[in-house]
């Protein structure tokens, strides 16, 4: 097929729907005003992604350190068939679509469509993730790589997508009757959502799903702490790089003066809330200005404004998880060396 042909033929199986777009700006700049006036202060980790964060976040999945990626990619590799078995289910086995969360770059999700594109003739991927040039250009790469797919992408915040989704699922406007849905939450996304939130969240999502659809979550698992430090505070910089970018983007976008460098990325872990959370601390006492919202904050030296945490799991933790979300957990699959699950949670 010619280049031009085959752009044709992509271009026509891509939608992109713009979630809430109009007050993206204004929302972003409210919750920087409410996290900077706060004590302790703190910042969301959703804004994380912009184009060049989403680009970072991508390097980071390349470091050894970031086990996380590797683990996962075993996992999918090795299972992706048994997974999409699962949900399919034996008898005269309905059609499956993809619906994923935070899909980045979905380099991961291409293992879930060849398997399932190894079953049935076509496949709707329904992406959501926060980043619209992310999620055009990761769709675009998709459709051509796989020409029997088709693409509804959703750029927008997660409560922007979900609210769409489940109105869409109760007016019987989302999959068809003989479809079933597999939704997916990769990585470590579910360990950025204290466990209230998490449980918000997925509740939110078996709301998008019918009886008999899956979600399948990725979880981090808890292992001891220096590997899991190593994984947020690598030594080439990309994590502090990452963190500090968020600094960066406030400068890009409200004409504000961080000096990046004089800022540090922190990651500490605490073993009882079983959790890596994610600082930058001001390395001196300073005011920083942001133009475009009328703001002055003052830094103490050593003051921590609080990024993000990553929350890690256990197989328990996971369970009680799925039963208080309205599913329940039917598999769970691990790397080899124990440190990250996959897990089945089948809507009930
Ligand atoms: N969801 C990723 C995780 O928790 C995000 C992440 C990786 C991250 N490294 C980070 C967030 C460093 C902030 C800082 O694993």
């Amino acid at each position: 097929m010619s280049q031009t042909a085959r752009k044709e033929s992509a271009d026509a199986r891509l939608s992109v729907h713009a979630l809430a777009q109009r007050d993206a700006r204004a929302q972003f700049a409210d919750d920087v005003r409410r996290g900077l006036t706060a004590r302790p202060k703190r910042l969301q980790p959703k804004y994380f992604y912009d184009e060049l964060g989403s680009l970072l976040f991508d390097a980071i999945c390349l470091l050894p350190e970031y086990y996380l990626t590797r683990a996962e990619d075993e996992i999918l590799r090795a299972r992706a068939d048994e997974i999409v078995a699962a949900v399919a289910g034996p008898a005269r086995p309905p059609a499956l679509s993809l619906l994923e969360f935070g899909s980045g770059s979905a380099v991961k999700t291409r293992l879930l469509i060849e398997a399932i594109l190894r079953r049935q003739p076509s496949l709707t991927y329904r992406p959501v993730d926060i980043s619209p040039k992310t999620v055009e250009s990761s769709a675009r790469s998709l459709l051509q790589s796989y020409p029997r797919l088709a693409v509804e992408a959703f750029a927008g915040d997660y409560d922007a997508a979900l609210s769409l989704l489940s109105n869409q699922a109760r007016e019987g406007r989302g999959a068809s009757e003989d479809e079933r849905t597999l939704a997916l939450f990769l990585g470590s996304n579910v360990g950025n959502f204290d466990p209230a939130e998490a449980e918000a969240f997925l509740t939110a999502v078996r709301g998008c799903l019918r009886a008999g659809d899956a979600l399948l979550l990725g979880a981090d698992l808890k292992k001891d702490p220096g590997t899991l430090l190593a994984a947020y505070d690598d030594p080439l910089g990309l994590t502090a790089a990452f963190n500090l970018n968020l600094l960066a983007r406030i400068n890009r976008e409200f004409d504000a003066d961080f000096d990046l460098r004089a800022f540090r990325h922190v990651a500490r872990y605490d073993a009882a809330a079983g959790r890596v959370e994610l600082y930058v601390e001001s390395l001196r006492a300073q005011a920083v200005r942001v133009r475009e919202l009328d703001l002055t904050v003052e830094f103490a030296a050593g003051e921590l404004t609080h990024m993000e945490n990553s929350h890690k799991y256990d197989p328990p933790q996971l369970d009680a998880l799925a039963a208080r979300t309205g599913f329940r957990l039917s598999r769970a699959w691990t790397d080899a060396a124990g440190r990250f699950s996959s897990n089945l949670f089948v809507a009930v």
